[in-house]
């Protein structure tokens, strides 16, 4: 077996009084699709957060690559190559769509001076290329915030791929997506993992989406891991469909 991207050991994160993680344990394989479901307010986006060291944990271990992360920073992870949009977008709402990509780069590269400097062309000629990846070409010198909510959301994943992460969290990629484009969305996330090479790590309360793309997925249920297995076990798992698919 080889070293997985992500292995979160026996996690635990409190908010308060309120228990958001409670000794959670899984594994994002390199390479892989990885789903994360359960219903709301059962720590999915808590649990993204203290992967990508959002805030530290009350316990527990989390290793990308075999190297423990637990209390490094946000920036010193993604600089390692762990990346992850929001469940909210966070673009930059007057810059134009171009210029969103190129300021988003310095996540790998070293100074906040960096952010003011002039692009080479070869980087604007990458940004554009990935805005014609995610269908967003026309759109290249709109300023962002002029974008509809799923425009920017596409925005938010062109904006990732520009760093070239080894792996991608992405929470609810197509909420607020208009069904008829989810299918072109899902499409691009498949030629992000087989084209680009880039793990993905997926919270998706669209079953048909998630049950499509993910390879592995893992349920949870207030705070804890309820399941784990391929779509096919999931959507079969009884304890699965009493906390959560029962609901759909
Ligand atoms: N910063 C915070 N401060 C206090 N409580 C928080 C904080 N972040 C999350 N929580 C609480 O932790 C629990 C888990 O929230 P989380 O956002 O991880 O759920 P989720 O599974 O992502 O839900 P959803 O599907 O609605 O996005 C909730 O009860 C939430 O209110
Ligand atoms: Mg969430």
């Amino acid at each position: 077996m080889s070293t997985p991207t992500i292995e979160v050991s026996n996690v635990s994160k409190s908010f308060g009084g309120v228990v958001a993680n409670k000794m959670v344990s899984m594994k994002v394989e390199p390479g892989k699709i990885t789903g994360l479901i359960g219903p709301n307010g059962s720590g999915k986006t808590t649990l993204f957060n203290s992967i990508v060291g959002y805030h530290p944990i009350d316990e527990g271990s989390i290793k990308f690559q075999g190297k423990e992360i637990s209390k490094l920073r946000v920036q010193q992870i993604a600089r390692l190559g762990m990346l992850r949009t929001f469940q909210q977008t966070r673009i930059y709402s007057k810059m134009n769509c171009v210029e969103n990509i190129l300021i988003s780069v310095p996540h790998r590269t070293a100074t906040f001076s960096d952010m003011f400097r002039k692009y080479p062309a070869e980087l604007t000629d990458k940004a554009e290329h990935l805005l014609e990846f995610v269908g967003l070409y026309q759109k290249r010198h709109l300023i962002s915030g002029d974008l509809s909510f799923g425009q920017q959301k596409l925005l938010e994943f062109a904006m990732a791929l520009m760093n070239e992460p080894t792996v991608l969290l992405l929470d609810e990629p197509t909420a607020g997506i208009n069904p008829t484009l989810i299918n072109g969305l899902i499409d691009r996330l498949k030629r992000a993992n087989e084209e680009f090479g880039i793990t993905l790590f997926v919270i998706e309360h669209n079953m048909r989406v998630i049950m499509n793309l993910a390879e592995h997925m893992y349920c949870l249920a207030h705070g804890e891991m309820l399941a784990n297995g391929t779509p096919d076990e999931i959507q079969n798992d009884q304890r699965v469909i009493d906390a959560y698919l029962g609901a759909h």
